[in-house]
């Protein structure tokens, strides 16, 4: 058992443990349909909370729907303390497509679905996945904030939304996290992350583990892989530690579809960067 000891709190009665994980890798290629080896994707469900992790984060539109899918299948009945958090607002009409929703008949719609496929009678944390530019704001989270006195939802937040139209969304509806893409080399959410550490809400960066191209060439990524060889520490484990060292506000939740890695990223909480490496990485 890995020792998870920092926690956070979110939406003042959520206390979860400050390393969580993103269930979005457990579905096909393209994040389209059901994982090749269902079984072996409800075992990294499980190992994830025998590891101490207690912060799930997936949405209706991964697989589409079969994520949720396979989260309640795993862990239902959800043992106590255990936070799922999903999101709505984006829909896949195809393998290729993530289209924005953000009208208010689909969200109301979407949080329905999303209560059933979980298997709740109501979501701790419903995050509207991203503005549809065709949509108000004002509509999109009024509704969501309608289905929150209608106690379908706990506590809202809001995902891939700079601080401007953070600002904006706080003022229709109490907003306790933000998902954005955030990790070494990507810091474009720092305003973002401003505004969570003064306020108290909850950053959860997405893509924490740099994997993706566009992060591959940049500067503090080499940096940040020197600290991990000198330490005899995988790049994944450095990325995870220069997030939670970076912010207490930081509540990074990689994804993985194995076991093995699983067990390698759980292991990145008792790491920290010290202040010298933290200026030394830039
Ligand atoms: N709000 C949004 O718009 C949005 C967008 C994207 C993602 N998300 C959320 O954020 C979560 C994380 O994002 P992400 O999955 O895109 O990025 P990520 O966690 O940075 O990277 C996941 C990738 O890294 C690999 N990986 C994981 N652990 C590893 C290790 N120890 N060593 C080597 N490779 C490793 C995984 O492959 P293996 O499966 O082979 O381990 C997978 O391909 C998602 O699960 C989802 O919940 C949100």
């Amino acid at each position: 058992m890995v020792a998870m000891p920092e926690t956070i709190l979110i939406g003042g009665d959520l206390r979860v443990n400050r390393l969580g994980y993103g269930a979005m890798r457990l579905a096909g290629a393209d994040i389209w349909g059901d994982p090749s080896d269902r079984d072996a994707a409800r075992r990294v469900l499980e190992r994830a909370v025998e590891l101490g992790v207690n912060f799930i984060d997936t949405a209706d539109a991964y697989g589409p729907e079969t994520n949720e899918l396979l989260v309640a299948d795993a862990l239902h009945p959800y043992p106590p303390g255990l936070v799922i958090a999903t999101k709505g607002g984006i829909v896949r009409p195809s393998r290729g497509r993530w289209d924005s929703d953000g009208r208010p008949e689909h969200l109301r719609a979407a949080c329905e679905a999303s209560l059933r496929r979980l298997r709740v009678e109501c979501i701790d944390l419903y995050q509207l996945h991203t503005i549809d530019p065709a949509v108000p704001l004002e509509d999109s989270l009024g509704e969501i904030a309608r289905l929150r006195q209608a106690g379908k939802i706990r506590h809202v937040g809001v995902s891939n939304f700079d601080a401007d139209e953070l600002a904006r969304a706080r003022r229709i509806v109490e907003v306790v996290s933000v998902q954005n893409r955030y990790n070494v080399s990507d810091r474009s959410s720092d305003p973002v992350l401003a505004v969570c550490e003064r306020d108290g809400l909850a950053f959860i960066p997405w893509s924490p583990l740099t994997q993706s191209p566009r992060d591959a060439d940049a500067g503090p990524r080499g940096k940040l892989e020197d600290w991990a060889t000198a330490r005899g520490v995988s790049f994944a484990q450095a990325a995870i530690a220069w997030l939670l060292t970076r912010s207490p506000a930081m509540l990074p939740i990689p994804g993985t579809s194995r076991v093995g890695h699983l067990e390698e990223n759980a292991a990145a909480d008792a790491l920290r960067l010290t202040a010298a490496d933290m200026r030394a990485i830039g």
